[in-house]
C-alpha cells in the first residue's frame, strides 16, 4: 500500500528547510550505502549527522508527529532521523530494496524497516524525470509529488529512481519502525481508522461509533508491540 500524504510542509516550510539545506555541505550519497546499493546510487547527500541535517530533520519529525494521516498509516514506534538527498545531472538510483535494519552512526539507536518514506522537497515544475518507481503486489507506481508532500511505502517494496534530466530533484528520505510489523494488520487498522473518521465526519453521534473506536484500540492493543 503506497500513502500519499499531501501538505506535510507549508510551501513557506519548503522554502525554510531548502534555505537551511542548501547552504548545508553536500557529499556523495554513497556514504551511507551498503556494497550492493552503493553500484546503483548516484545522487547527492546533505552530510549524515552535520547540525544542518539535524536541524532540517527535527523540524519535519515535529511536523510529522501532528499529522494524523502519518500516525494512522504508519502507527510509528521510532522514525530514523531524517536524510537528504539531491539528483541532477543525470543522476538516478537503479532498482534496490531498503535495507532491513538502520543503525544511526555513532548513537545507540537502530531501527528495523517497515515503511519508507520520501518527502518532496522540490516542485515537479522545476525538474525532468527523477519519479520514484515503485513496484507492489498491485503493479508498479510512479511517483512525484508536489513540495511539502510525502509518499509512505513498504520498506519491503523494490524501487528506483529515475533519471533527473533537468534541474535538481531535492528530497527527504528516511524510515519507520511500526509499532505494527505485519503490513497485512497496519493495512486493516488504517482502514478501518478513515472509516470511523469518515462516519465521524458526517454523525459525530453515531451510536456504532463508540463500538467501532473500541474494535480499533482492542485491535491495536493485540497487535501492537511498544
Ligand atoms: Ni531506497
Amino acid at each position: 500500500m503506497l500513502v500519499n500524504i499531501p501538505d506535510i510542509l507549508t510551501r513557506d516550510e519548503v522554502a525554510e528547510v531548502r534555505a537551511l539545506i542548501d547552504s548545508g555541505t553536500w557529499v556523495d550519497g554513497n556514504e551511507t550505502s551498503g556494497a550492493q546499493a552503493a553500484k546503483a546510487k548516484r545522487n547527492a547527500q546533505l552530510a549524515d549527522g552535520c547540525e544542518t541535517a539535524r536541524k532540517a530533520g527535527n523540524f519535519i519529525l515535529d511536523r510529522l508527529q501532528t499529522n494524523p494521516v502519518f500516525i494512522s498509516a504508519a502507527l510509528p514506534l521510532k522514525v530514523y532521523p531524517p536524510l537528504f538527498n539531491r539528483y541532477a545531472g543525470g543522476q538516478a538510483f537503479a532498482n534496490h530494496v531498503d535495507n532491513a535494519i538502520r543503525p544511526v552512526r555513532g548513537q545507540d539507536f537502530r531501527i528495523r524497516t517497515d515503511l519508507s518514506a520520501t518527502l518532496f522537497l522540490a516542485e515537479p515544475e522545476d525538474y525532468d524525470g527523477g519519479e520514484l518507481v515503485i513496484d507492489d503486489t498491485y503493479g508498479t507506481h510512479s511517483v512525484k509529488q508536489p513540495a511539502g508532500s510525502m509518499v509512505l511505502y513498504p520498506s519491503t517494496s523494490l524501487h528506483r529512481v529515475l533519471p533527473v534530466t533537468r534541474g535538481a530533484r531535492v528530497a527527504s528520505f528516511f524510515w519507520i519502525q511500526s509499532m505494527v510489523r505485519d503490513i497485512g494488520q497496519r493495512e486493516l487498522l488504517y482502514d478501518l481508522d478513515r472509516s470511523i473518521q469518515t462516519i465521524h465526519a458526517g454523525d459525530a453521534a453515531h451510536p456504532s461509533l463508540v463500538a467501532l473506536t473500541g474494535i480499533y484500540h482492542n485491535l491495536v492493543r493485540r497487535w501492537a508491540d511498544v
